[in-house]
């Protein structure tokens, strides 16, 4: 019989040519019901709406955007842990929206999330040892003897002591409680992993020790991130290509030094304005955007473009004509006469 470790370091069969993942138009509505008996439905959240990326192997996308524009959803669509109202999500050519029972189940086995809180994450009530070992329960893989010999490993893997694995998770300090999740995360040797914010609630210092780890285990292992962050500075080393988010849609995507360097959209040029330049003379010079106003109500998104009630750029035609993102060129197109191109002029130079 094959040991746990063998079982797991198999490699692929089938010899997929494609993207490992690929999303197309996902939209995520969430119902908002009134009513204690007779529940109705009174309205819809549009959290995601018409999602499109493609993310090779090996490779780390970027998504970002401010808090409720609905990055989780996507990640929590993609595991197929919320339902897509719409759209197809395609992992190594395979469709995930229509998989069901033991067929998720296997599908599962290949991705994996780190989440954002560390120490929400974690069952207290559970030893470490228990926590790393859990996917592999679920799954049925290896005997007792395997298991713990598989949680030694990881736990080495993730810079960890192996001895820790009788200890809680109240004994550890955050970045060790990261480390923890990461190994549980990689417990099944998994292909894609979603890092939900996997470092906003640790102190500075400690965000880079896990960022450097990521991407260490990225080159160990050959691992697929997509890196969800509020700030765009947290995704600008680790992130091959960086998408920012706004109200359910995807602004602007493209390779990580072009996005930082040449912004196409006025809502990158905005956020790019808000992190300050370490060198002082070229802060004070840089020409600078700040973004007023709150994020509008995802329940009554505006017309047209969703960002022209925010954006320093924005004419009349904008809040009539539909702003949409081409994945595969990464451009940005407007419909309507004249269309094509996104309408403001002028570069967006200066944001940093
Ligand atoms: N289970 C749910 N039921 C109803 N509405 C939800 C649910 N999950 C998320 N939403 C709503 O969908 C929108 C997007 O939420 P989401 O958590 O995806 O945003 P986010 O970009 O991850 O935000 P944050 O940066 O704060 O984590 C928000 O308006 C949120 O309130
Ligand atoms: S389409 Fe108009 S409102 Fe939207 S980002 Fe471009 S200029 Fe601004
Ligand atoms: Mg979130």
């Amino acid at each position: 019989m094959s040991t746990v470790l063998e079982e797991l370091n198999q490699p692929a069969v089938a010899s997929y040519a494609g993207p490992l993942l690929r999303v197309r138009d996902l939209v995520k509505r969430f119902p908002i019901t009134s009513g204690v008996i007779l529940q109705r439905t009174v309205g819809m959240v549009h959290a995601v709406e018409g999602v499109s990326f493609d993310l090779d192997e090996g490779e780390t996308l970027g998504l970002v955007g401010e808090s409720g524009c609905g990055k989780t959803t996507t990640g929590r669509c993609i595991l197929q842990l919320y339902r897509p109202t719409s759209g197809s999500i395609l992992f190594e050519g395979k469709e995930l929206t229509t998989l069901r029972g033991r067929e998720l189940q296997a599908m599962r086995r290949d991705m994996q999330i780190v989440f954002q809180d560390p120490y929400a994450s974690l069952n207290p009530r559970m030893t470490v040892g228990t926590i790393v070992a859990e996917p592999l329960v679920i799954h049925h893989i290896g005997t007792r003897a395997e298991r713990k010999e598989r949680v030694r490993e990881l736990l080495d893997v993730v810079g960890l002591n192996p001895q820790f694995t009788n200890r809680y998770p109240h004994e550890f300090s955050g970045g060790q409680r990261q480390r923890i999740g990461l190994a549980r995360a990689l417990a099944l040797n998994p292909k894609l992993i979603i890092c939900d914010e996997p470092v906003s609630a640790l102190d500075v210092s400690i965000q880079a020790q896990i960022l450097n780890l990521l991407e260490q285990l990225q080159q160990e292992l050959g691992l697929t991130y997509l890196f969800i962050a509020h700030n765009l500075s947290v995704v600008k080393h680790i992130s091959d290509r960086v998408a920012v988010m706004y109200l359910g849609k995807i602004m602007e995507s493209a390779p990580s030094a072009e996005l930082y360097d040449n912004p196409a959209h006025p809502y990158t040029f905005m956020l790019l304005s808000a992190i300050p330049i370490p060198d002082p003379s070229v802060e004070r010079s840089r020409a600078r955007r700040v973004i007023e106003g709150d994020v509008p109500s995802p329940v009554n998104p505006p017309s047209g473009c969703v960002f022209h009630p925010r954006c320093f750029r924005a004419k009349e035609i904008c809040a009539l004509r539909v702003g949409d993102f081409d994945p595969v060129a990464g451009t940005l197109a407007v419909e309507g006469k004249g269309g094509g191109r996104h309408p403001h002029e002028g570069p967006l130079v200066g944001a940093r």
